[in-house]
């Protein structure tokens, strides 16, 4: 029987004093280094902290005890809660009896479940074949470091995400970064630059985690047939988001393209946990052979596979739902905009409050906090100096009072 979770006690600092840090005089200059990067941190106001933040409800959650409407999720579409979705794991575990995979893919951690899973994306994309990791961050950097390499070269967009960017730094391409969605500084790049590699890649975001924005898809298709180059795109906020079957930017933008190499995560939209890549049978034996972060990691756990198998069916058929989360973004855009707040523009979920202080932003996010609502604020090195910002993310499971609770207290304190 399914014991009630009890609440583990927090370590004291004293314990954590006693039982972790070791003793400091074996290796001073190294642990010194640590406290002293650490400490320049917190003098910046930079430092990170681990916040407990318990779910209580689709739209709720407990921050250290402080409930407040949570405007800081990715689960766009609602399905983390989704009765379906916790079913489908709760019925894999009691029909396989078992958890984990226990094995990486290549030995023991191919299960059926994982199998129904890859035919699932395979269908949902509408590609030959698929492959799936452990997160999206994984896909990235494995797809990226494996199909670059130091012969190569690499165009990347300065605000891609951190998992985009280490791929590229792990594949030894040559690597140039261009300013933001900058169209004409790319192709001057590219056409100064291209002769330099064997092969040659865009890397992008399709839309951009922190300001919510898109990437210039069509413009870098066409960029790319023109100088024989593959565009490496990161779907991970576009997944179950943009496009009539929810696809992506790549169905939002209608461009389908051998040029393309579509990168997909289930952790957001859809869900669950697990990256994916998708695509022509090619492409997914090749990652089958050289992507390591695949190869050397363990395959997901069998009721995470068979509960993100079934979100990925969910997530087909809400059109509906994307419609109705654009409009949303699209009215809170506007109320904000009038009421002075830089915020960006489109219809993405993730609607950017552009404060530009990190010290400004991070009380704001407390003062919020204090009146039950809960916006991340987002500080360098995460987004560049002097852009702080509030990363406001909804989700369908907003109710208009919540929406009108976050402009009002904004509004007030902002
Ligand atoms: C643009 C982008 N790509 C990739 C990832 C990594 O995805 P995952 O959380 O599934 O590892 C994230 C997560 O924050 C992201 O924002």
């Amino acid at each position: 029987m399914i014991q009630p979770a009890k609440s583990n006690p927090i370590p004291q600092s004293t314990d954590l004093e006693r039982h972790i840090l070791p003793d400091k005089s074996l290796h001073p200059a190294f642990w010194s280094h640590l406290e002293l990067d650490l400490d320049i941190r917190r003098g910046q106001g930079l430092n990170r902290n681990s916040v407990i933040s318990q779910p209580l409800s689709p739209t709720l959650v407990s921050r250290n005890g402080k409930e407040a409407i949570n405007f800081g999720a990715n689960d766009y579409l609602g399905l983390t809660w989704h009765p379906e979705v916790r079913q489908a794991a709760f019925e894999s575990s009691l029909l396989v009896q078992k958890f984990g995979s226990g094995a990486s893919p290549l030995v023991t951690g191919q299960t059926l479940e994982h199998a129904r899973l890859v035919q699932s994306i395979a269908d949902f994309e509408e590609t030959e074949s698929a492959i799936v990791f452990s997160s999206g961050f994984a896909a990235n950097v494995g797809t990226v470091a494996s199909l670059a390499t130091k012969d190569d070269i690499i165009f990347s967009d300065i605000l891609n995400h951190a998992s985009l960017i280490d791929g590229c730094r792990l594949s030894r391409a040559q690597l140039f970064i261009y300013p933001h969605c900058d169209m004409a500084v790319l192709r001057e790049l590219v056409r100064e630059h291209r002769h330099c590699g064997r092969f040659a890649f865009v890397a992008t975001n399709s839309v951009f985690s922190m300001g919510g924005d898109l990437a210039p898809l069509v413009e870098i298709n066409t960029l790319c047939d023109e100088f024989d180059m593959q565009c490496i795109l990161d779907e991970a906020h576009a997944t179950g988001v943009y496009g009539e079957n929810g696809r992506g930017l790549v169905e939002h933008a209608s461009v389908s393209s051998e040029r393309i190499v579509s990168i997909g995560t289930l952790s957001k939209a859809v869900g669950c946990v697990g990256g994916f890549v998708s695509g022509p049978s090619l492409l997914i034996e090749w990652l089958t052979n050289h992507a390591r972060s695949w190869i050397y990691s363990t395959a997901l756990p069998i009721p995470i596979v068979a509960a993100a198998c079934k979100a990925i069916t969910l997530v087909r058929n809400m059109g509906s739902e994307r419609r109705e989360l654009a409009s949303k973004a699209i009215e809170l855009r506007s109320r904000l905009t009038g009421l002075g707040f830089e915020v960006g523009s489109g219809g993405s979920p993730i609607v950017p409050i552009y404060i530009n202080d990190t010290k400004k932003v991070m009380e704001l996010s407390e003062r919020l906090l204090e009146m039950g609502v809960f916006v991340p604020a987002i500080r360098p090195p995460t987004v560049p100096k002097n852009r702080s910002l509030l990363r406001v993310s909804l989700s369908i499971e907003h109710s208009t009072d919540e929406i009108n609770r976050l402009v009002e207290v904004i509004a007030r304190e902002g």
